[in-house]
């Protein structure tokens, strides 16, 4: 079987930056160490001056989904392009409960579109609609390999929300049987006492988005999310948490794991005003300055546990200028300019590398169930890998992006592309896939 060496590197692990080589076989890792011997067929990668960092895992991207009368702008084919091209091998997506079906069928109808993947997948559960009987399905989709189930606070309008009572029904089972929680955590109420003075008085602009959906709403849901976890014993998992309030209430609790997403931490609700601000409507949305700089508090001393993107794009012609804003598709992309936006971060903040390796790989496997295969660059974990020269700090993002759309949030942050991106051993071109070469698999959780 080929072996490839990567000699003479940096690695960043979790728990620390170390000099050493590694040598892959197959689709694994086979061993780790200084001076590693080669054979003649073996391959050697140079990585003098370079560090190597595991794949990244993005625990919340959105592919091809309905919204607003629309799909977001990616399938798996061309999101997980994306998410090579920037270092993510693997993605954890949703599945789509639609009206009639069962937890099973909404599982065979993902998989089946996901099939044509090029990056790594493995999928969350949605329970959009509450019945005992969706409820008996857990267990099933766990011995699928799906352990996380996702429910949502709010979106009462597109028929997606669950009550807090329906939600501790569906935390108990998922405790007995082991799985986790994911919410979507926004208070739906608290964004109806808001949202109705504003349409009383026509306010439609993009600007008004963040207004409709206030912090008091993420920080009312995760309280009684804390209050539900407490109860069941189940462990919960708040995608997108933005506000201060919200980690404020969510920090520290007992079973309540927090994702955050690099818009949150970049970006804040000025961009509103821009004549693009339609291009940032995604919900929860952007917040005040002092939001974002709570969070960066919360990432680098740990009381936020993952990076996820809420990958979600939309190209220009999609969100139509000029429309009211609780009618533009929400979302925004961001599986492809991931790592490479936030390493450029880490080094123009000067903050320890192995956190950004916690944050982004370590963390989700294992949280979701894939550790040790995925998130270690480790003796037997499969040889997802990227080679970066941390000096190689983007001038211009003209050509570096394999995206579908036509826009880009953070064209204004440095950023730093990886070298090499290696899946299972098998070094990657992304910008010369086709459609039908399909490099991806499923991956079990458990
Ligand atoms: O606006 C967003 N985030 N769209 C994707 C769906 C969701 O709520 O995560
Ligand atoms: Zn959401
Ligand atoms: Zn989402």
């Amino acid at each position: 079987m080929k072996k490839t060496l990567f000699a003479n590197g940096t690695i960043v692990h979790a728990d620390g930056v170390k000099s050493q080589d590694i040598l892959i076989r197959g689709e694994q890792i086979i061993s780790i160490g200084k001076n590693l011997e080669s054979n003649a067929d073996t391959q050697i990668i140079d990585c003098k001056n370079k560090l190597i960092f595991p794949g990244i895992i993005d625990p919340h991207t959105h592919m091809g989904i309905p919204i607003k009368g629309g799909f977001s702008a990616d399938d798996f084919e061309t999101g997980t392009r994306s998410a090579l091209n920037g270092g993510v091998t693997t993605i954890i997506d949703f599945t789509i409960l639609d009206n009639d079906q069962t937890l099973q069928e909404s599982m065979y109808e993902r998989h089946r579109l996901a099939e044509v993947s090029h990056s790594d997948y493995a999928l969350h559960c949605n329970i959009t609609r509450f019945s005992p009987s969706l409820l008996r399905e857990i267990p099933k989709l766990i011995a699928h390999g799906i352990i996380s189930f996702k429910v949502f606070t709010t979106y009462k309008e597109a028929g997606m929300m669950l009550t807090y009572e329906q939600i501790t029904e569906v935390a108990k089972v998922i405790a007995e049987h082991n799985g986790i929680l994911m919410v979507h955590a926004e208070d739906d109420a608290e964004i109806t006492s808001a949202l109705v003075p504003l349409m009383a008085e026509n306010h439609v602009e993009p600007f008004y988005h963040g207004l409709s959906r206030p912090d008091s709403a993420e920080e009312l849901a995760v309280k009684r999310l804390v209050a539900i976890a407490k109860e069941t014993g189940c462990k919960i998992y708040i995608v997108h948490l933005n506000s201060e309030k919200g980690l404020n209430a969510a920090k520290k609790q007992q079973s309540i794991f927090i994702e955050t997403c690099p818009h949150y931490l970049l970006l804040d609700d000025s961009v509103y005003k821009r004549k693009d601000g339609r291009m940032f409507v995604a919900s929860p949305p952007l917040r005040k300055p002092s939001d974002s700089e709570a969070l960066w508090e919360g990432i680098i001393n740990g009381d936020i546990h993952t990076l996820g993107t809420d990958h979600c794009p939309f190209c220009t012609a999609d969100k139509k200028e000029g429309i009211p804003f609780q009618n533009i598709p929400n979302g925004m992309g961001g599986v492809e300019t991931l790592f490479p936006v936030m390493l450029a971060q880490w080094i123009v903040r000067d903050l320890p590398l192995p956190r950004l390796v916690e944050l982004m790989s370590v963390a989700p496997a294992t949280i979701f169930g894939l550790h040790p295969r995925k998130g270690e660059i480790a003796v037997g974990s499969d040889a997802d890998l990227m080679v970066v020269d941390p000096k190689n700090i983007t001038s211009s993002w003209k050509g570096k992006l394999v995206s579908v759309t036509d826009w880009n949030a953070y064209t204004e942050f440095p950023a730093i592309f990886p070298e090499q991106v290696w899946l299972r051993g098998e070094r990657i071109n992304a910008k010369e896939f086709t459609r039908d070469q399909k490099s991806g698999k499923f991956i079990h959780c458990n």
